[in-house]
């Protein structure tokens, strides 16, 4: 009797966690979505930080304080869409870019966000002084920043 009730819960068990895996396969996709979406808008902004640091665009102290204002919002959005099973090779069929070792190296994945939004924080600070030159050295800094996880942990093909 006992033997067979708990088959009776393993069975239920086992019903319970296909019916949570389809529904995690979708909040998987979205997950990945979300922090794509994330990624992408603050690149948007980036963009004439990094074209402005440069010399490829004409400084302009307002836009520049705009846009280092909405990056430094934006840096702290993506992280909560690294969901578990979310990763590159994890079976959920989407396309990422983020490699399976984030699994692995979560802390020191998390300590790169941290240095990243640092960063993005001192940049909307310095955005705000109109100095061009203090500008164009924390652009490249916060940069650096993107590039670190990048090179570790973003696919790049
Ligand atoms: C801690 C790691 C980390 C940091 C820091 C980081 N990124 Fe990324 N970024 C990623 C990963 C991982 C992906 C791939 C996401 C995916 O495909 O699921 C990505 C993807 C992107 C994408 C492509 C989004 C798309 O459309 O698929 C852009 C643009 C981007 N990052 C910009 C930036 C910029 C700009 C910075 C710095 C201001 C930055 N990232 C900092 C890890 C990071």
């Amino acid at each position: 009797m006992r033997v067979l009730m708990s088959l009776g819960i393993a069975a239920s068990l086992v019903m319970a966690s296909t019916a949570t895996q389809a529904a995690d396969e979708k909040e998987i996709k979205e997950a990945i979505e979300y922090r794509q979406s994330a990624f992408s808008v603050m690149g948007w902004n980036f963009g004439p930080l990094g074209a402005m640091a440069k010399g490829d665009m004409e400084y302009d102290a307002e836009e520049a304080a705009m846009r280092a204002e909405r990056v430094a919002l934006l840096a702290k959005m993506p992280w909560e869409g690294f969901i578990e099973g979310s990763l590159r090779g994890d079976g959920h069929g989407a396309d990422t870019d983020a490699l399976a070792k984030i699994a692995d190296n979560r802390d020191d994945f998390e300590s790169l966000q941290t240095e990243m939004e640092d960063a993005t924080a001192k940049l909307a600070e310095v955005a705000q002084q109109d100095d061009y030159a203090a500008l164009r050295q924390q652009v490249a800094a916060t940069g650096k920043t993107c590039k670190n996880c990048h090179d570790e942990y973003r696919a790049d093909d």
